[in-house]
C-alpha cells in the first residue's frame, strides 16, 4: 500500500520515542510540494470521542486521551470567547490532537509539527480521511522540524498562535521561552513533563537544571511534579516580562505524565506570586510554605525552635492553586454539553469526576500537597477512617478539605497533620 507524501524523504533513522537534538541531527523542515510514493506505516486504527484515526508507527498512548480531552475543552472555550483559534501542535505524533483541535474545538488553523518525518503519511491521512479536513481548505499545515525552530521562526515572522501544545518527553523545559515569544497575549500554553524521577526527589540536580527547583522526596511527590513544572514556567516567563497562571493541572499515573494549561500574559508579577519553598517534616508529618524572607529561620513546630533535622525542603516552585475554579467549572459544563462527562474514554476515567475533583482542589484556602489517610492512621495507630467521613468532619471543624485528583486515598486540607490525627482518633471512638 502506498500514499502520496511530500518532498524528498530521506527516511531518517530518528526514533519516535527519542527527543530530537537539533545540533546532532540533520532533519529538514519539509513542505509537501514534490510528491513521491513511499510505503505507509504499520496501520494502528484508533477511535477517540467518535473520531477515527490511525496512530501508525508514531509514539501514541491511548491513556493520554484524557489529557487530549482537557486540551480540546480549553481550546473550544478559547474559541467561543475570542472568536478565533490558531493552534500550534508542536509535537503532534500521529496528529490526533491536531485533528481534535480542528474538528472538535473548531480551530480556524492548526500547524501540526513533529520532528519525526516518518509520521507524515499518517498525519496527512488522518486529516484528510479520518477528519475529512482537506488540505485545499487551508486550515492546516504539516511540518517536520524541531519545535523550537518552528516557534523561533514564527516569532521572527510575527506569526502568533492562540494555543501552543507541547507534548514533550522527560523534563524538557527548553521550549518555554520560544513558546512565550510565539504566543498571542492572553494565549494558552499546554505543557507536559514525564519526569517522575525528578518529582520524586531522586534527581535534585536535574530538576534544578530543568525547572530551577531543588526537589527532595516528599509524600505528595506527584503534586510536586505539577508544581515544579508550573514553577519552571513562571520563572522563564518572568525573564521575558510575562506573567503565567495555571488554568488546570493534571497528573496521570501512566508515564507518569504531568500536564498544565497556562494562561500567558504580559505584566508584572503580582505581590503574592505563589512562588517559593515548601517543607515536610518526617518527624510529625507537618507541611509548611516558606517565604523567601524566612529562608534562614526554617524549623518545624515539633522541634521547639531548634534546628529540625527531620525537615525536607524543596523549591522554589509554584505554591498557589493548581487550577482556576471558574475555568474548570466552564470546562465541566462544556464536557456535560458535549456528553463527554462520564466514563467515555478508552481509559475508562470519568471526566466529570476528574473535573469535579479539580474544582474542589482549586479552593485558594487549600495549601500545597495532600495527606494520605494511611499516614494519618499509622501515626494515630488506628484503622484508616473513611475518606468521605474524614472530609465531612474536617469541614465541620471549619477547615477546607477535599479529595485529590492525584491520590485516591488522600485529602487536600489546610488542617495540620497533628489535628488530623486527633480528629481521626475521635472518629474511631465514635
Ligand atoms: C509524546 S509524543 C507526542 C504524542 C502526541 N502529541 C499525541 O497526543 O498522541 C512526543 C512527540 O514529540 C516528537 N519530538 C521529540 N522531540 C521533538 C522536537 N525537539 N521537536 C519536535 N518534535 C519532537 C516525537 O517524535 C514524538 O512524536
Ligand atoms: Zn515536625
Amino acid at each position: 500500500m502506498t500514499v502520496l507524501i511530500t518532498k524528498t524523504l530521506a527516511l531518517s533513522s530518528f526514533l519516535p520515542h527519542k527527543t530530537l537534538n537539533p545540533k546532532k541531527t540533520n532533519q529538514c523542515q519539509c513542505s509537501f510540494q514534490d510528491s513521491i510514493q513511499i510505503p505507509t506505516l504499520q496501520s494502528n486504527k484508533q477511535t477517540e470521542r467518535d473520531l477515527q484515526f490511525d496512530a501508525g508507527d508514531s509514539f501514541f498512548r491511548h491513556e493520554s486521551a484524557v489529557g487530549r480531552d482537557l486540551g480540546v475543552l480549553a481550546a473550544s472555550l478559547y474559541k467561543k470567547s475570542n472568536g478565533t483559534l490558531r493552534v500550534l501542535d508542536a509535537m503532534c505524533g500521529c496528529g490526533v490532537r491536531s485533528l481534535r483541535y480542528l474538528v472538535q474545538a473548531e480551530a480556524d488553523f492548526v500547524w501540526a509539527n513533529d520532528a519525526n518525518e516518518e509520521c507524515k503519511g499518517t498525519i496527512l491521512s488522518n486529516f484528510e480521511n479520518g477528519g475529512g479536513v482537506l488540505e485545499s481548505e487551508g486550515r492546516w499545515v504539516v511540518t517536520h522540524s524541531d519545535a523550537n525552530r518552528i516557534m523561533a521562526e514564527c516569532y521572527l515572522k510575527r506569526d502568533f498562535f492562540d494555543l501552543i501544545d507541547i507534548d514533550s518527553f522527560g523534563s524538557n523545559s527548553s521550549f518555554f521561552r520560544s513558546a512565550y515569544d510565539s504566543l498571542k497575549l492572553d494565549g494558552l500554553l499546554y505543557v507536559t513533563s514525564t519526569d517522575g524521577f525528578s518529582s520524586g526527589g531522586h534527581r535534585p540536580h536535574h530538576s534544578l537544571a530543568s525547572y530551577g527547583a531543588y526537589v527532595r522526596p516528599m509524600p505528595y511527590s506527584n503534586e510536586v511534579g505539577l508544581r515544579m513544572l508550573i514553577g519552571g514556567a513562571v520563572r522563564d516567563a518572568s525573564v521575558l516580562g510575562y506573567h503565567v497562571s495555571p488554568l488546570f493541572s493534571y497528573y496521570s499515573y501512566h508515564g507518569p505524565v504531568f500536564r498544565v494549561m497556562l494562561l500567558v500574559n504580559r505584566g508584572k508579577l503580582p505581590e503574592n506570586r505563589h512562588y517559593g519553598f515548601i517543607s515536610y517534616c518526617n518527624q510529625c508529618g507537618n507541611s509548611q510554605t516558606i517565604s523567601w524572607g524566612d529562608l534562614g529561620k526554617i524549623c518545624c513546630p515539633c522541634s521547639n525552635g531548634e534546628v529540625s533535622r527531620s525537615l525536607v525542603v524543596s523549591g522554589p516552585l509554584w505554591t498557589g492553586p493548581l487550577h482556576d475554579t471558574n475555568y474548570v467549572t466552564e470546562m465541566l459544563n462544556l464536557a456535560k454539553q458535549w456528553r463527554w462527562a462520564g466514563a467515555g474514554t478508552v481509559t475508562g476515567l470519568d471526566l466529570e469526576k476528574l473535573l469535579e475533583k479539580m474544582i474542589g482542589e482549586s479552593d485558594p484556602k487549600l495549601p500545597f500537597g495532600y495527606i494520605k489517610l494511611d499516614q494519618v492512621a499509622k501515626r494515630a495507630k488506628i484503622n484508616s477512617p473513611p475518606l468521605g467521613v474524614m472530609i465531612t468532619s474536617l469541614i465541620k471543624e471549619g477547615y477546607a478539605a477535599t479529595r485529590s485528583h492525584i491520590a485516591s486515598n488522600a485529602i487536600k486540607t489546610n488542617c495540620p497533620m497533628t489535628r488530623c490525627i486527633k480528629i481521626a482518633r475521635e472518629l474511631q471512638q465514635l
